[in-house]
């Protein structure tokens, strides 16, 4: 199959989140079982194009917008010791920022520049003569590609056999344009605009369920979340939408990839350790505390629990914010915490390192490097979230005998259950309600589990045991495409 995967986030070139990963990891899979997808990204100014190997090629694009066009130009690459071709497209006035979305707010022409790269996105396969079997969009900043296929693209023979695959990694997000501009940015008519249309919510232009709508399929990225996203309560308003679209959307729990993301071969590791070596891992605790000036006569030997998040509300951290607080104080964790984002958890975060020096470690800010050492050397790694579609870093901890201590919602509910001291079964430690006392009980039965030398190294074992490989997610994919092109062809 030939497949374009479109996407504002690509490891290892531009990341705030796990989509970045999934996009990554996605096409390697699939050209290892002989498919033949190519990535298209926004060519960011942040992007070292010198070190990765992008050249820039003597292709222009012609890209309508509105009544006039744009050319930007297109770069070329390869995934990292791959052959997996990664298309960048050039127009500095849009990408050559510090960010991908905004620094820190939202950029406020985001309508301009998600349009245009979904236009590009066509424009580039276009003039790579690439004729795709599917057109795969990620969240909504992609998702006008899937409006252009069934509109401006309908007749062109290039596109006549290509089904378009719309995967949800966050419906917080949406992109919520005003449509008269929108609709002239991407060569609508503003009659086309009103309400009820595939376009609109709410009176204004919504980028996500425009894609919901005109995707042939979508997949978002665990079954509890896509069970989850049809009621009111998770849908983030577009649950008719969802509904309506109902017997095409589908959920495929993301996988992580093992090859990055183990603790005998991590690079990051100043000791590696397997599941027969899970001594070792006390080491790295150790020295992840040493780094951060916490010595042996620092009590280091009692649990150490880790946060590696975006922090915004989503993730649950007004419930920590209301409990953690005792159990730092009379010793019963330490706390590990990386992570960036709103203003009250950073605020609330630097409270807690600076009242508690010795036992609150906060570290705001992107670092991929810490993360690896946190995974490898916390106890615990805590994720209440209020809504999880997924969740990457409770399957990172996993694989790192990390406890998770999670809400049971969305992917966090699909891959972490509880630990049962009687069947010795369960991987982790949940709660179901959005709720502080919940979390602390939860916090409380790891803490307390800890202490117990054989149900911590069975629950350890268990853990590492969990088996989330990107090579089954890969496949799983390949299905829905199927289905997609089924769909397409017999129409
Ligand atoms: P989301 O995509 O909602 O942020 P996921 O759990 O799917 O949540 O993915 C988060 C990814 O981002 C993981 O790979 C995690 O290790 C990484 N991550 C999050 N915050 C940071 C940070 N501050 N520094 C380094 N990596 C981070
Ligand atoms: C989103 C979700 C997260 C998911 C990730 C990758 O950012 O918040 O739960 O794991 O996308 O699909």
């Amino acid at each position: 199959m030939n497949i374009i995967i479109a996407t504002t986030e690509l490891v290892p070139y531009a990341k705030t989140g796990g989509l970045a990963d999934i996009t990554e990891f996605l096409p390697l899979e699939w050209q290892k079982f002989g498919q033949n997808p190519i990535i298209i990204l926004p060519k960011y100014g942040f992007i070292d194009t010198d070190y990765w190997g992008f050249k820039p090629t003597n292709k222009i694009l012609n890209i309508p917008i509105s009544y006039w066009h744009e050319h930007p130009r297109l770069w070329q690459g390869f995934l990292p010791n791959s052959n997996v071709p990664v298309y960048l497209v050039e127009y500095d006035e849009y990408f050559n920022r510090p960010g991908i979305y905004g620094s820190p707010e939202e950029y406020p022409d985001n309508d301009r520049r998600f349009i245009f790269f979904c236009r590009a996105v066509m424009e580039t396969a276009k003039v790579l003569n690439f004729h795709p079997d599917i057109l795969h969009a990620h969240d909504f900043h992609a998702a006008f590609t899937l409006a252009f296929l069934k509109t401006h693209y309908k007749h062109d023979i290039q596109f006549a056999r290509t089904a378009g695959v719309l995967t949800i990694h966050n419906l917080a997000y949406q992109g919520w344009f005003f449509p008269d501009r929108a609709m002239n940015l991407a060569g609508f008519s503003s009659k086309d605009f009103y309400p009820g249309c595939w376009f609109e919510q709410k009176g204004m232009l919504n980028a996500m369920k425009t894609g919901i709508m005109f995707a042939d399929k979508i997949t978002t990225v665990s079954q509890t979340y896509a069970d989850e996203i049809r009621t009111p309560y998770y849908s983030e308003g577009l649950q008719e939408s969802l509904n309506i679209r109902g017997g095409d959307l589908v959920g495929v729990l993301n996988g992580i990839d093992y090859t990055q993301w183990s603790p005998d071969k991590d690079e990051y590791l100043t000791h590696k350790y397997d599941i027969d070596s899970l001594d070792k891992k006390r080491n790295n605790k150790y020295a992840l505390l040493e780094e951060f000036g916490i010595s042996e006569n620092d009590n280091r030997d009692i649990p150490l629990v880790g946060i590696v998040t975006r922090m915004t509300e989503q993730k649950g951290l007004d419930l920590v914010m209301d409990k953690i607080e005792p159990f730092i104080e009379h010793d019963q964790m330490k706390l590990i915490v990386l992570g960036s984002g709103d203003q009250k958890y950073v605020d609330y975060f630097n409270y807690l390192h600076s009242k508690y020096p010795k036992k609150c470690i906060t570290y705001i800010g992107y670092n991929n490097n810490l993360a690896h050492k946190i995974y490898g050397s916390a106890d615990f790694i805590l994720i209440p979230s209020r809504f999880e579609p997924c969740g990457l870093t409770q399957m990172y901890a996993l694989k790192y005998g990390t406890i998770p201590i999670v809400r049971q919602t969305g992917g966090l509910a699909d891959t972490v259950s509880e630990y049962s001291s009687l069947s010795g079964f369960g991987n982790g430690f949940s709660f179901f309600n959005y709720n502080s006392d919940e979390l602390a009980y939860a916090i409380r039965r790891g803490l307390d589990l800890y202490w117990s030398d054989i149900h911590w190294h069975l629950l350890q074992k268990n853990a590492m045991a969990s088996d989330f490989s990107s090579g089954k997610t890969a496949l799983e994919y390949l299905k829905v495409f199927k289905w997609a092109l089924d769909k397409v062809r017999n129409d």
